[in-house]
């Protein structure tokens, strides 16, 4: 069976975009794949070591969001709870070229999100070699990933190639991309949604302020007066609702073009649609957090959470790490009776 590993940097609350981009298609991946699902706190760590106190909230509370859309808890695990993920990543990168990581990967859109932060570590220039470890402790030969990931994963593969070329194993399989199309959905500014711009609907965002947000966007600049028809493809509210609500589509275009409903009217009706839409997610939630008998306490809420899917993805890396450590001739003799 192929099997699946994702991950997910704990920075801050999932908003729509993670849910488009990325979640939803996790979720269905699981049916017909084995996988894992990684909290990439290590790489988190690399934007965030001046000040990583909330690492850890943000990891519980991202593996909550991610439970809640339906991410099955046995498929989750953290990553530096297995430290075979640093172990792996250090020793691959005795054998990565510096030239591959200074031209490779695409850096801007985290440094985009990094702003402010000295970000000329060695970490930084390494994180793509981290995740090639990541993928090759589980033999994933499918990693569902945004365009952004594409260029990291082509390096996995390089370093599978060379591992093989080296040593002549063929222990890691080269891993393929599951391609999730770029998640349309802009912010409600019409930039790209991001923590950082301040313009994502969070998946655990109240009533209220998925109401406030939704009447703060700009519809159709060209549509002054509610009688003047409006232009549905471009208006930000409409896509909206092409992504959110199919069924409503038709009538709310006939609404804009017709100048039939108000834009402030149609962006209330829309966050209807968008409360309703989160409601179950956002109910799940709350159960998830009621059955955490000590929610402040994170380290019991993860064990709790996600106790059994730390195990198993422990115990594939663990093999793993045995077999790698006997190709590069470092078995561990001491536990050998
Ligand atoms: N780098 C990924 C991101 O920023 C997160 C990640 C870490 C990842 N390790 C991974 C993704 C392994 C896929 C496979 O989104």
């Amino acid at each position: 069976m192929d099997r699946v590993l994702s991950g997910m940097r704990p920075t801050g609350p999932l908003h729509l975009g993670h849910w488009l981009g990325a979640l939803e298609n996790w979720v269905r991946l699981q049916e017909t794949h084995e996988c894992f699902f990684m909290v990439a706190d290590l790489h988190a760590l690399m934007g965030e070591y001046e000040n990583p106190a909330d690492i850890r909230k943000n990891s519980v509370e991202m593996i909550v969001d991610w439970i809640a859309c339906g991410i099955n808890p046995s498929n989750i695990f953290i990553q530096s709870e297995i430290s075979e993920h640093a172990e792996l990543a250090l020793m691959l990168g005795m054998l990565t070229p510096l030239g591959w990581l200074e031209r490779n990967p695409t850096y801007k859109e985290q440094l985009r999100e990094i702003q402010g932060r000295d970000l000329t570590t060695y970490g930084f220039l390494g994180y793509p070699v981290l995740q090639a470890a990541d993928i090759l402790l589980y033999k994933a030969n499918k990693v569902p990933v945004g365009e952004d990931q594409l260029a990291h994963l082509e390096l996995t593969r390089e370093i599978i190639r060379r591992f093989r070329h080296l040593y002549k194993s063929s222990l890691f399989p080269e891993p393929e991309a599951l391609l999730t199309k770029a998640s349309k959905i802009l912010g409600t500014d019409r930039r790209k949604m991001s923590k950082s711009y301040g313009n994502a609907i969070n998946l655990s965002d109240s009533e209220q302020a998925i109401k406030k947000k939704i009447q703060s966007m700009i519809t159709d600049p060209a549509r002054i007066k509610a009688s003047d028809p409006g232009h549905p493809d471009s208006c930000n509210v409409f896509s909206y609702y092409s992504m959110f609500s199919r069924d409503l589509v038709h009538d709310v275009r006939d609404w804009c073009t017709n100048a039939k409903k108000g834009c402030t009217d149609c962006k209330k009706n829309f966050s209807d649609v968008m409360v309703d839409f989160l409601r179950p997610v956002q109910k799940k939630r709350e159960e998830i957090r009621d059955s955490m008998k000590d929610g402040t306490r994170y380290n019991v809420a993860l064990k709790m959470l996600v106790g059994a899917g730390q195990q198993r993805a422990e115990k594939v890396a663990k093999g793993t790490m045995s077999e790698v450590k006997k190709i590069l001739n470092m078995n561990q003799w001491i536990h050998e009776n």
